[in-house]
């Protein structure tokens, strides 16, 4: 078979994508062998023949006890993991199997489908990048870059639509919210910040609806819609077409129930359901604005705003973006496919386009209060959030006691000064010659890597010692070498629908 050139993978919470360039320069998304365009992103574990089905037909068929919907909200959380049948599997395994079937499907239209970019919201962390680059190695990809979702679909824009100069890109998918702003000119995308909000999305204004239809429910029929979860869930998923309706029509009527308690005729409006998200958007609006901010710009400033993700077909969603930048924001069409889209332009162009850091690194120090003189264990920041990667920076510290014979440095994730409100990542221990005096120059060096991955150096001038280490993640969920190898052959006898 010949081989996919240029291939782009937007792995998303709720759907899945996709797309090759063509010959013709031109993006398009492949669909899997369902005929979708967009895959669900959920798993469904066949009881009877060991099958694992994934896309529409797990999410409309399965039993919901044994199905595995929003995985993605999971990839930074290395505990995390699914029983099924008493056995365990990671939120990156229940990925490698979403993308086996995008590799699988795809493969029969676009060609053998292995090196490819895949796309990953702008604030995951390091576990969810590696997490997300090891589920692609499982499914048989080789993952040549991971790119944020916001850059992939403002190389789309900028591809279909000519767009540049300062670009918003507001992407409101099924799980999270991606706020980046970035400047666009011809091909080149430079990103000035991204900021985001990790559980904000389509998932949350379903549960909003399906409150909605609960409260009706229970006003007409002086009782309680879902007993269970199967019931919760299929509630759930109808809720969701009648979200989606709302999009397009005022009103909409349900007709639902259940067996004990019987039917009822719902009517919801686009009213209703505006109203009831209202807190969830001016959050939305509130990290529009902290962007803006931190970026010491005004809606003045920015040329464009682009949407992204299926939730911002929203008419509510465009009319508050509207209001606060004095006019309507730039829509594909598509939006919910720009990301995959995108990607497959990415991995076209990849050298062309520059990103930055996702969080501050930095180490424990003590550093005197300007103020009150006070030595105080603040997180002194050694990498800055948002500077252009790949980089490397160091800092200097000096030792603060005699004789000295173990240099602990601490890696910190995190903007905060205190301590107690940033993430420790790792640790590097270097154990120095007996004898030394305080004062003595210790180098901490960090770098980042275009794939978001960080190294941290220790330095001691005196000696002449260093350490190097990688940030690793240790965890149930996390994978070594020899678990990716295993698993990998594991998979790929698990048959999937
Ligand atoms: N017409 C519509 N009106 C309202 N919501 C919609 C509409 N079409 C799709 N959605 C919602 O969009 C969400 C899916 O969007 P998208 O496919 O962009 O998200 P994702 O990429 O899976 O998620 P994320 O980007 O958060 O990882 C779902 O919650 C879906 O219900
Ligand atoms: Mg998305």
């Amino acid at each position: 078979m010949a081989q996919a050139k240029f291939v782009g993978i937007d792995l998303g919470t709720s759907t899945s994508a996709l797309a090759h360039v063509r010959p013709d320069g031109n993006p398009e998304i492949v669909p899997n062998a369902d005929g979708e365009r967009l895959t669900p992103s959920v798993v469904y574990f066949d009881k009877f023949e060991g099958i694992k089905v994934v896309g529409s037909a797990a999410r409309d068929g399965g039993d919901p006890e044994r199905t595995v919907h929003f995985i993605k909200k999971h990839m930074d959380d290395p505990s995390f993991t699914v029983e099924m049948d008493d056995q365990k599997w990671t939120p990156t395994e229940i990925s490698a199997m979403i993308l086996s079937k995008l590799k699988r499907d795809c493969s029969q239209i676009a060609g053998d489908i292995r090196d490819v970019v895949i796309t990953v919201p702008a604030n995951f962390n390091e576990l969810a990048r590696k997490a997300t680059v090891t589920a692609g190695k499982l499914a048989g990809l080789n993952v040549t870059r991971i790119v944020n979702e916001p850059t992939a679909a403002a190389l789309f824009y900028a591809h279909t639509q000519d767009i540049s100069g300062r670009v918003m890109v507001y992407d409101l998918g099924g799980g999270t919210l991606d706020i980046t702003v970035m400047e666009i000119a011809g091909d080149k995308v430079d990103i000035l910040l991204s900021e985001g909000a990790r559980h904000l999305g389509g998932s949350d204004f379903d549960e909003v609806l399906l409150e909605i239809l609960a409260d009706e429910y229970r006003k007409k029929n002086k009782a309680e819609l879902f007993l269970d979860e199967r019931q919760r869930r299929r509630l759930r998923a109808l809720g969701e077409e009648a979200k989606k309706m709302l999009s397009k029509l005022q009103h909409v009527s349900e007709t639902i129930g259940n067996d004990t308690d019987g039917i009822a005729r719902i009517e919801l409006t686009r009213d209703m359901f505006e109203t009831a998200i209202s807190r969830l958007l001016t959050r939305t609006v509130m990290l529009v604005e902290q962007a803006l901010d931190s970026l010491d710009l005004t809606t003045d400033d920015i040329d464009h705003v682009v949407l992204v993700g299926g939730s911002t077909r929203i008419p509510k969603v465009k009319e508050l973006l509207e209001k606060q930048f004095g006019r309507p924001p730039l829509s594909c069409g598509n939006v919910d496919e720009c990301v995959a889209l995108g990607a497959a332009l990415f991995a076209q162009r990849a050298r062309r386009v520059s990103e930055v850091c996702n969080h501050s690194y930095g180490t424990l120090a003590i550093i005197e209060d300007a103020k009150t003189g006070e030595a105080k264990i603040r997180n002194s920041i050694v990498i800055p959030k948002n500077t252009p990667i790949p980089c490397s920076m160091s800092q200097t510290y000096i030792t603060s006691e005699d004789n000295e014979e173990l240099i602990e440095v601490e890696i910190t994730q995190g903007e905060d000064l205190d301590p107690r409100y940033v993430d420790i990542v790792g640790k590097i221990s270097l154990e120095v010659p007996p004898g030394r005096p305080a004062g003595c120059e210790v180098t901490v060096t960090y770098s980042y890597d275009e794939n978001q991955r960080v190294r941290a150096q220790v330095f001691d001038a005196e000696s002449g010692l260093k350490k190097d280490i990688a940030i690793e993640y240790r965890g149930e969920g996390v994978l070594t070498d020899e678990d990716i190898e295993r698993k990998s052959a594991y998979l790929k006898q698990v048959k999937i629908a």
